[in-house]
């Protein structure tokens, strides 16, 4: 069985002690950090941007996930690439020319994701599938961490899957929403590659022993049912 890769969300850490919580990720083991940008258009919050995630990328080599929920990401696109992210995912909702964008973010030497909220289906962005790095599939309606997953979005991940074998593709596919530990049996059954976590993450008081628990039980789910 595979192991995902867990990317912890600063959207659920205390954003007066951002060092801390980046530290608590490394710490933890995990690879992957994940920051949710969000403008008050496409999702009703507004988070941070940029500048965030270059101050971020010049303390830590951690992978830098971008999770863009900002309308018209083009205009934005070259601050976010030069901020040092090491792929930048935007929603396929907020872009017409979805496909432009990613060439954009490829020529840059940057890893390019394309995100789909839960009433988007997988077919609408079959045409793209073949140019991204990462499909990043939301289990939750974007804009707020601490909600709970919505069910029918884990089957796009067996979707998917299907078509990357099919058509012999590479992308990732991650899942983003209302992740823990519970949910471990169904999510197995879907094998997404890249799981992001927030609350459940920041919400543990030993944060390496929760990753440690989580990959265990994503070993052996059974042990995890109520
Ligand atoms: C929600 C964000 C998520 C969020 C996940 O719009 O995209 O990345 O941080 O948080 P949890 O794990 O609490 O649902
Ligand atoms: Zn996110």
């Amino acid at each position: 069985m595979k192991e995902p890769i867990i990317a912890p969300s600063i959207l659920s850490a205390d954003f007066y002690d951002i060092g801390s919580a980046v530290r608590y990720i490394e710490e933890s083991g995990c690879p992957w950090l994940h920051l949710d940008i969000m403008d008050g258009h496409f999702v009703p919050p507004i988070t941070f941007g940029h500048k965030m995630i270059a101050d971020i990328r010049a303390k830590t080599r951690l992978f830098l996930d971008a999770h863009l929920m900002i309308e018209e990401p083009e205009r934005h696109i070259n601050a976010y690439i030069e901020s040092g992210a090491d792929a930048i995912t935007f929603h396929s909702e907020a872009c017409v020319h979805s496909h432009r964008l990613i060439q954009s973010i490829l020529h840059a030497g940057i890893k390019a994701g394309i995100s789909i909220v839960p009433s988007t289906p997988v077919s609408s962005i079959i045409p793209l599938l073949e140019s991204v790095d990462l499909v990043l599939v939301m289990t939750v309606n974007p804009g707020y961490g601490g909600q709970k997953l919505i069910p029918f979005c884990l089957q796009k991940v067996e979707e998917l899957r299907r078509i990357r074998e099919q058509e012999g593709l590479n992308f990732l596919i991650a899942v983003d929403g209302g992740i823990n530990v519970k949910l471990i049996p169904d999510l197995v059954i879907q094998q997404p590659d890249v799981l992001v976590i927030g609350s459940a993450f920041f919400s543990a008081q030993d944060k390496k022993q929760f990753v440690t628990n989580f990959l265990d039980a994503w070993i052996s789910p059974i042990r995890n049912i109520d």
